[in-house]
């Protein structure tokens, strides 16, 4: 016999005693490819999301309300109420599960805020897949992709990780066909972060003095060296389209892609909206000397070396 599709959804629920705790990664973007601004303020996307092995992590306890704690990147600086994505996914999940939003959550984060690499959406993703434990709903992976998408556009993303192409705003996920092959970045975290929002104004501006918005294919260059496991090739098919709206807001991040190529990356780019910027290396050896370079040369807070593609959000 055959398991029906939904056996997921069927099987009985648990809701966990104790705490759950849920890890999630930063996501880059191999390709963003911006569109045109639709009626409802998006853009229209064609992207590349890629999952990278530098985490946040979402611990949920039984409670009688819904508080949240934080602690690492950013605490102090991020306001713990309503504004929170944390506690917008946990309320818009147990509307949908219809149970009563009930639970303590902590935050302990690594992603910087406003960098470039989803942390909001990753802790939101992270909700989620905890909230769910806790309250027994047993939703699969696909439904929270679902629910995710009313919290954030790359909500649905880091409820899945891996290597996926997404189109609308962002948050239909399907999959890219990859060899399973870790490919090693690093990542040049700035001080302070930059507003998306703003970030897509300053393209919107450039593209209404220039040539407009141009259109939207699939990246076939990337989906073909996602197909390979050489590095070179990989790099020169990566492509951000906020890039130059990003460089104009922040000169200086050009002179963090310079110390990256020059250091030897085969490729520098600037991670979504930025400031963070990411650069391809050829191997681990080779991404743990360009983080090193890259850390000591003054144009950056820090420097990480991560891998991808990693899951998405996960009970540990
Ligand atoms: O979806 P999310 O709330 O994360 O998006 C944050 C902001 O980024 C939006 O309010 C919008 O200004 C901008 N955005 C956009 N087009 C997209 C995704 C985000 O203009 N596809």
């Amino acid at each position: 016999m055959t398991e029906p599709l939904n056996a997921e959804r069927e099987r009985p629920r648990l809701a966990a005693s104790g705490p759950v705790r849920v890890r999630v990664p930063a996501k880059i973007n191999l390709h963003l490819g911006v569109g045109a601004i639709r009626r409802d303020g998006y853009h229209e996307l064609t992207t590349v999301y890629h999952a990278v092995s530098l985490y946040d992590e979402v611990s949920a306890r039984r409670g009688d309300q819904l508080t949240l704690t934080m602690e690492g990147e950013g605490a102090g600086d991020l306001p713990l109420d309503e504004s929170n994505l944390v506690i917008r996914a946990a309320q818009v999940l147990a509307a949908a599960g219809g149970v009563p939003a009930h639970a303590r959550l902590h935050l302990r984060k690594q992603i910087p805020i406003a960098g470039g690499l989803a942390g909001g959406s990753a802790d939101a993703a992270a909700a989620l897949v905890a909230c769910d434990a806790l309250w027994g709903l047993g939703r699969s992976r696909d439904d929270l992709a679902a629910i995710a998408a009313d919290v954030g556009s790359d909500v649905p993303f880091l409820v899945l990780g891996g290597t996926a192409l997404g189109t609308g705003r962002g948050e239909t996920i399907s999959p890219v066909l990859a060899r399973p092959t870790s490919w090693h970045w690093v990542l040049a975290l700035a001080e302070g972060g930059l507003s998306t929002p703003e970030v897509y104004l300053e393209l919107d501006r450039q593209r209404a003095a220039g040539l407009g918005p141009r259109p939207l294919g699939p990246p076939d260059p990337l989906m073909a060296a996602l197909r390979q496991r050489d590095p070179v090739i990989l790099g020169a098919a990566l492509g951000n389209d906020m890039q130059a709206a990003a460089l104009t807001l922040r000169p200086e991040l050009g002179a963090v892609l310079e110390a990256g190529t020059d250091a030897g990356a085969l490729t520098g780019m600037i991670s979504g909206s930025g400031p963070t910027c990411l650069f391809l290396a050829e191997d681990q050896a080779h991404a743990t000397f360009l983080a090193a370079e890259l850390s000591g040369s003054g144009v950056c807070r820090s420097a990480v070396a991560v891998t991808g593609p990693v899951p998405g959000a996960r009970v540990l």
